[in-house]
């Protein structure tokens, strides 16, 4: 699929689920409570690329106490909108991670696969500390039994796009989070 038609484009967009207003307050909040929690500690967010490319960078920039940015990569696999369950570490930390409290940002908690996966590799590296933070959760989709430790806005079991997030590369410019229509 390639998409250089803007109207095509928007076509897609059922509606705004999340707005950029709603995204930056809640953003803001969780920033303001990582200062309070990790103030004189040795802090790594682990950003899980790409869908959380978006949401790190405007993290890092609500919290405002000393810390270091690491980038993993994931790849879960999908046949159309739905995961196949197959999931694999394909970008890995420089940081040697027993140095640090961790705390995983993550875009969407969807089956669980993926972070269960980031996550059991990390707590194996004895990182001080472990916590997930994830943007976005679809519980009713959970498959494996992981909770996030801060989850900022819990959606319904619909095909999300924006803010980091994709269809087939697509969308992830969009400065919100939409509702995606399938053709
Ligand atoms: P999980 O392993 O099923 O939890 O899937 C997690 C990954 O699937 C996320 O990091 C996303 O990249 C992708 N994903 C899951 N749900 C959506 C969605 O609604 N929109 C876009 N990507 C999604
Ligand atoms: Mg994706």
């Amino acid at each position: 699929m390639s998409f250089t038609d803007r109207e095509q484009f928007s076509k897609r967009i059922r509606r705004v689920m999340i707005s950029e207003e709603e995204l930056h307050a809640a953003i803001a909040q969780a920033g303001a409570e990582i200062d309070a929690a990790y103030e004189g500690k040795p802090l790594l967010l682990v950003s899980i690329l790409k869908g959380a490319f978006v949401f790190l960078a405007d993290l890092a920039r609500a919290v405002s106490i000393p810390c270091e940015i690491g980038f993993m990569q994931a790849q879960s696999y999908f046949e159309g909108t739905v995961s196949s369950g197959k999931v694999e570490i394909t970008l890995d930390l420089t940081q040697d991670i027993s140095q640090y409290h961790v705390i995983i940002v993550e875009d969407i908690i969807d089956t669980g696969r993926t972070l269960s996966l980031v996550a059991e590799e990390l707590r194996r590296r004895n990182p001080l500390s472990l916590r997930i933070l994830t943007l976005l959760d679809k519980p009713e989709r959970r498959v494996v039994d992981l909770k996030a430790d801060k989850s900022l806005f819990t959606i319904p079991d619909a095909f999300v796009v924006g803010y980091g997030l994709d269809c087939a590369e697509y969308y992830r410019n969009l400065p919100y989070i939409a509702e995606y229509e399938e053709p």
